[in-house]
């Protein structure tokens, strides 16, 4: 039987396990040229894994990661380029131009993908691949994803292994404070299921704040933005001038946030609080990015799930897209 969203959610700790398996038993081809670059290409939710890993490994990785979400790609790709196509369905029309862009261009391509297109290309060039478990909502996987991703910069020797023992690490927190964070995401859901959510963070937890967002979009079916800081302070702080009772602010907060960061977002609740009494902030657990990073996912991952259990509706539908991409494949 098909497992429920709240099922998927609640079992993001054993999927990093499984995932974590998965990717120790990765073998990859070694590459003919020296890796100068790496780009990670996929769309939605299985995209986002690559912008997060790109911000958690920035001050480990010695090239740089830079993520594609579109149907081709950065013109510096070339036979020095890691390109790493990551599409669950293994069917999505962006992320296979982009594979082709790669396959034409020479790139070292690596695949994460449950099958389809992708892997039956993979298969007939003899790509390198990882098969991540299929049958499943592609944000749902978002453990499967993002883990695959460490394994193969680790197994192109862009990134060292000290991540394996921080995933292990996350896990046991995952399932420490699974109870806390359901009770805070529920309190948060409750706060925002008849708002519009404004997420802040420091820039390089980002990724996680896109990722909540998405979730709200699809899991909540609901509008909402995200920005971070410092950037946020120099452009989209002029935009707060009218008080709206509609938006809720969340905040993304860690105890290793910069202190001039911190002063800023101190400073920008004062301001903002000028417009709507609604700003929460959540604190991440966790001695590491790769802990705080998983943790934020987790914590979001609930807060969409209980903002669609509040609002009646079903967490796991996306029809929508699903109508757009069958329209697509029409033309
Ligand atoms: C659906 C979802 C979408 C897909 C996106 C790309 O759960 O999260 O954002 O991830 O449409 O499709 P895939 O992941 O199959 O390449």
């Amino acid at each position: 039987m098909e497992k429920s969203m709240k099922d998927l959610v609640a079992s993001f700790a054993d999927q990093l396990k499984e995932a974590m398996a998965i990717g120790r038993g990765a073998k990859f081809s070694s590459p003919d040229k020296e890796i100068r670059n790496v780009v990670i290409t996929g769309l939605g939710g299985s995209g986002i894994g690559g912008t997060i890993i790109s911000q958690a490994i920035e001050s480990n990785c010695s090239v740089p990661v830079i993520v594609n979400k579109d149907y081709f790609l950065p013109e510096f790709v070339n036979e020095n380029t890691l390109v790493i196509v990551s599409s669950y369905s293994g069917n999505t029309e962006e992320t296979l131009n982009a594979m082709n862009i790669a396959l034409d261009k020479n790139a070292k391509i690596v695949c994460v993908s449950s099958g389809g297109n992708v892997i039956a290309i993979a298969n007939e060039k003899g790509l390198d691949h990882i098969i991540i478990p299929g049958g499943m909502p592609p944000r749902a996987c978002i453990a499967f994803s993002l883990t695959q991703l460490f394994f193969i910069m680790n197994g192109f020797k862009l990134i060292g292994d000290w991540f394996i023992q921080d995933f292990e690490s996350a896990i046991t927190l995952l399932i420490n404070e699974e109870e806390h964070i359901r009770s805070e995401a529920y309190y948060l859901a409750e706060k925002l299921h008849k708002k519009v959510a404004v997420i802040y963070s420091q820039s390089n937890y980002e990724g996680v704040c896109i990722r909540f967002r998405q979730q709200i979009n699809e899991n909540g079916k609901m509008l909402c933005w995200h920005h971070a800081l410092p950037e946020m302070n120099h452009n989209e702080l002029v935009g707060w001038t009218i008080p709206n009772d509609k938006l809720a602010v969340v905040i993304f907060r860690n105890e290793t946030d910069f202190d001039r960061t911190q002063t800023r977002m101190e400073l920008t609740k004062q301001i903002i609080s000028n417009y709507t009494p609604h700003i929460y902030e959540v604190h991440s657990k966790g001695d590491s990015t790769i802990e705080r990073f998983l943790y934020f996912i987790h914590f979001g991952d609930w807060v969409s799930w209980y903002l669609s259990e509040i609002r009646g509706i079903d967490a796991t539908e996306v029809k929508v897209i699903d109508f757009l991409k069958g329209e697509l494949s029409k033309v």
